[in-house]
């Protein structure tokens, strides 16, 4: 039988706690692991495995041996020039990559889309969203010259005060979203506005972040409160300009109750 080394046997047991505790999380209790819990975790798996492999002088001899050979046998001089080399470049890589700003938004347990009140106040006034429609919408089909006006106003409106967050194209990366937690979201990503309905994005426009329901916590969205830099005219009209910029349609009522 060959003999596994003692500083193989170690690192493999400690691979083997690292995998089934993931495991464990993810089949068993259906939880994302924070990383802090599993950082913590494995320092203590390490040195719990440390002390069990050091015991006696002669385990923790034999544990040392390969690191001892490596670092002082003549013959290994081409293998542990490269292990010299490469540990510390594995380890600027690994901060680097550490270091690196995600675009991800971070797993948390939050509802991006969160149920919407059934009304909701903007503009000093109270909106009943299971029946808002954007006044706009008709002129699609009855004036549709009139229509693309529309939605070229809408889309200046856009210009000149979203696209800083939502991009230039639409897709969520504005010069300012780098910064933001959570990050702004894309409109073209099929799971943004093609699954909403305009009062919706009506409501989420006018009152911003701060509008969201208490469910929606813990987030501290950016989002501003538009009611109070545009009319309801004009979120109507960038309404128009974000569902025929990305080519998604609104969701309808229908469909919502299918
Ligand atoms: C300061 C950055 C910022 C600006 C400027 C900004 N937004 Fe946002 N927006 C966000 C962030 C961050 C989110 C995601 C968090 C949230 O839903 O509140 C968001 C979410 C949204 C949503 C919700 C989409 C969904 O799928 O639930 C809509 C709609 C929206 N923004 C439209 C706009 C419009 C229209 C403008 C311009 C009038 C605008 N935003 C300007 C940061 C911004």
């Amino acid at each position: 039988m060959i003999k596994i080394p003692r500083l193989l046997q170690a690192v493999l047991v400690v691979a083997f706690i690292y995998v089934a505790f993931i495991v464990v999380f993810d089949v068993v209790l259906g939880q994302v692991i924070p990383a802090s819990l599993l950082t913590m975790y494995m320092f203590f798996v390490i040195a719990g495995v440390f002390m069990v492999f050091t015991f006696t002088e002669e385990s923790a001899r034999e544990l040392a041996a390969p690191i001892k050979a490596l670092v002082e046998d003549p013959r290994k001089k081409a293998i542990r020039n490269v292990v010299f080399a490469a540990l510390p470049l594995a380890a600027a890589a690994f901060t680097y990559y550490n270091m690196l700003p995600s675009y991800q938004a971070p797993v948390e347990l939050r509802s991006i889309h969160p149920a919407p009140p059934s009304t909701v106040k903007a503009f000093g006034k109270r909106y009943d969203l299971s029946t808002l429609e954007n006044p706009f919408r008709k002129y699609e089909k009855e004036d549709p010259e009139k229509f693309e006006q529309l939605v070229k106003e809408g889309g200046n409106i856009y210009v000149g005060n979203c696209q800083y967050c939502h991009g230039d194209k639409l897709d969520g990366k504005g010069p300012f979203a780098q910064g933001l937690n959570p990050i702004p979201l894309n409109f073209q990503d099929i799971g943004t506005i093609a699954q909403l309905q305009e009062s919706f994005l009506f409501w989420r426009i006018a009152t911003g972040g701060p509008g969201l329901p208490e469910e929606a916590t813990p987030w501290l969205s950016s989002m501003p409160v538009w009611q109070n830099f545009l009319t309801e005219d004009e979120i109507w009209k960038v309404i128009l300009y974000l569902y025929d910029y990305t080519g998604h349609r609104p969701r309808s009522w229908a469909q919502a109750h299918e």
